[in-house]
């Protein structure tokens, strides 16, 4: 293999981990200027070596942020992104690209129209007949998901409007796009409650309304301060000469559009006001990230049309991360849960991009020692993306003069036992199996979104489970059913929010083997590479029976994957956790193989009783197979409760609420097929 090849190899793995960071896990690592980078990086490498072309590769297609449990929507038009610039020359750039395109008339009537680009989560929302019928999110551009529960919460969304009026043409049929955001003190108060109630906090108000928008159920999104800005209506029957008439129209039929937009004669007019944007931004009252630049003329934006994703009237021009200086007062290692060591800096607490930072990642080691960071010394801070801040750089004339260095430990700060570093790795790893900082990695991953998704179980909720002894493995979670009591008693906790979690904790049994599989935490195996190893082996037991030169036999699958799956299986202490998760009911044969039909897709079940003839398990297995949804708790939403001897209060309940509940006898006959 060519260096060249390596690398393009190395950067489409990259850029796919970022997508799923960021559109699944909402969780995004690295900023969109290094994000832009490396995509960039991959563009040119494919561009200049078209010998690797791979209709797989993360350029050929808009990142998607598609999940399961919305219905999926088709764009009527699609839904474009952005090029990104993030200097004068590349807007400038921009406007000899438009130029080109264009004759000496056309140049002299140019206008640009300047908006904020506001920092949220683009939604496309239908109205028919005047009445909001539909709502979606972007998705992968052609197809998004419909969130129309959600979206009508909001309330600075109109819900019906006026006869829209456009040069005496009258429509009642169109389509408004906008961005849904979270005011930075909507933000902060929501994050304040979250603390309360022992919950884990939101990283940015971007974070939260993704995160928010994507909820299940309505009513929780209904009491998040969720807002919009409308930059677009659409309509196939309505010719709007530019796109400033398009903003009036939509301020007029009450549609909230954000007035700090400005229309410039010229790109110098436009750098002006990216440049006042750039310094005003910290004064507005919820987030931007930079400015959208679009051709004023619906006509001159025609002419120039789009280029793959994205049209070639508008670009975005992205802000610098905002910087703040502060005094770096410890650096701490924090244990994660494959026992790598983290270095943090903790600040002096400094406002920063909306919120009051106090920690900084450094990475590892050798970060440290790069840029010379000491304890006590001034730092620059940033927030790169406006995730995670990172220390930038140190003044050094600030710098104490008894500073020393950092030195590594050779200890765990957790378990105190010995830390090894390999010879070809930065990282320096604590491997106590048993070390309680790793545990509670472990168990939090176990938990986390991509994962088992059990919620309530977050951050704070780990470590006091842990820390009490309660949690000794992540198998121990299936247990808790049988601590109701212990758990109630405990800080912040009382009946419902226990109920929650425990019925959360039993969901969980529903998820597929592949995040089981993901959320073993077996060293390098992501959730693309789980995905690949369980349509492959179908099952626990073929995993642990596979040799090395089996599961690198599956595409994309390598040494380092491999060798870690063989040494995560041969130790006994995993062996007994996977025995103990499968007792517990989880899923560890891959649905795909076990999926006969899909006589019962959507349909979802509750058991209650002793069945004669089948066994609880047997039954979930069949349900599932059939594409059915296993459930454990009534709520108005089930579609069958199959009923046995000595039912519980679930039948009681479900009689009440006026279920449909079925005897054994007619659930085999559903599940006869
Ligand atoms: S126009 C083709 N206008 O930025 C037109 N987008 O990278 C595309 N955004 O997906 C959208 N504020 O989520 C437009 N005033 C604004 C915007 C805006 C924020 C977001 C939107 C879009 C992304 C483009």
């Amino acid at each position: 293999m060519s260096d060249i090849e390596i690398r393009i190899i190395e950067l489409r793995k990259k850029i796919r981990q970022h997508d799923y960071n960021y559109y699944v896990l909402a969780e995004p690592k690295i900023s969109d200027f290094e994000y832009d980078k490396l995509l960039k990086e991959l563009e040119k490498l494919e561009q200049e070596n078209p010998r690797f072309f791979s209709p797989q590769s993360p350029t050929q297609r808009v990142s998607s942020d598609l999940t399961k449990e919305f219905a999926s929507v088709q764009h009527r038009v699609p839904m474009l992104s952005l090029s990104n610039t993030y200097n004068e020359e590349e807007l400038f750039a921009f406007d000899k690209r438009v130029k080109d395109s264009l004759t000496d008339k056309e140049i002299e009537s140019l206008e640009y129209v300047c908006e904020l680009k506001i920092d949220g989560v683009s939604v496309s929302i239908t109205y028919s007949e005047g009445k909001l019928i539909s709502a979606a999110t972007r998705g992968d551009g052609t197809v998004g998901e419909d969130i129309t529960n959600n979206v009508k919460t909001i309330k600075s969304i109109p819900l019906s409007v006026e006869d829209v009026e456009l040069n005496s043409s009258k429509v009642n049929e169109f389509e408004v796009r906008g961005e849904i955001f979270m005011s930075i003190s909507g933000f902060n108060t929501l994050n304040e409650d979250r603390v309360t109630r022992g919950e884990a906090q939101f990283k940015n108000p971007r974070n939260s309304t993704a995160g928010t928008i994507k909820l299940q159920d309505a009513k929780i999104v209904a009491s998040r301060p969720l807002d919009i800005f409308t930059y677009y209506l659409l309509s196939p029957n309505l010719k709007f000469s530019t796109q400033s008439e398009n903003l009036g129209l939509l301020k007029k039929l009450g549609f909230k559009v954000n007035l700090n937009y400005s229309i410039c004669n010229n790109i110098r007019e436009v750098l002006s006001y990216c440049s006042e944007w750039e310094k005003k931004r910290k004064d507005l009252p919820y987030e931007i990230d930079g400015v959208v630049i679009k051709v004023n003329s619906i006509q001159i934006q025609d002419k120039l049309g789009s280029i793959a994703k994205s049209p070639r009237w508008a670009v975005a021009y992205k802000f610098k991360a905002e910087q703040a200086v502060t005094l770096l007062n410890k650096i701490t290692w924090q244990v994660g849960r494959t026992g790598a060591l983290t270095p943090v800096a903790e600040l002096e607490p400094v406002f920063l991009a909306g919120s009051t930072i106090s920690r900084a990642t450094l990475h590892n080691i050798d970060e440290i020692t790069k840029k010379d960071i000491r304890e006590g010394d001034t730092v620059v801070v940033e927030k790169g993306g406006d995730v995670i801040p990172k220390i930038v750089s140190v003044q050094l004339n600030s710098r104490p003069k008894n500073s020393e260095p950092i030195k590594v430990p050779e200890v765990c700060p957790a378990c105190g036992s010995k830390l090894f570093r390999s010879e070809n790795e930065v990282a320096i790893y604590c491997e106590n199996s048993e070390c309680l900082e790793q545990l509670k990695g472990r168990i939090l991953h176990f938990a986390s979104r991509g994962a088992m998704d059990i919620e309530g179980l977050g951050e704070a909720i780990v470590n006091q489970f842990v820390d009490l002894g309660m949690l000794k493995s992540y198998a121990d979670i299936y247990d808790l059913k049988h601590k109701r009591q212990q758990l109630i008693e405990l800080d912040r906790f009382g009946d419902k929010k226990v109920d929650n979690l425990l019925l959360a904790i039993e969901e969980s049994k529903n998820k597929s083997f592949d995040k089981v599989l993901f959320s073993l935490g077996i060293r390098y195996v992501g959730s693309g590479a789980a995905e690949k190893i369980a349509e492959h082996f179908k099952n626990i037991d073929s995993i642990i029976a596979a040799s090395k030169e089996e599961i690198e036999n599956i595409h994309e699958i390598g040494p380092s994957i491999s060798t870690s799956i063989i040494n995560f299986f041969t130790d006994d202490h995993n062996r007994g956790l996977i025995n103990r998760l499968r007792e517990s009911g989880l899923n560890f044969i891959s649905s795909g193989k076990q999926k006969l039909s899909d006589s019962l897709s959507g349909k979802s079940f509750v058991l209650t009783g002793i069945l004669a003839t089948i066994t609880r398990d047997s039954a979930k297995e069949k349900i599932l197979a059939r594409g059915g949804k296993f459930v454990s708790s009534i709520s108005s939403k089930i579609d069958y409760v199959v009923v046995g001897e000595n039912p519980g209060s679930k039948y009681e309940k479900a009689i009440k609420i006026g279920l449909n509940v079925i005897t054994e006898e007619e659930f085999l006959k559903l599940i006869s097929d």
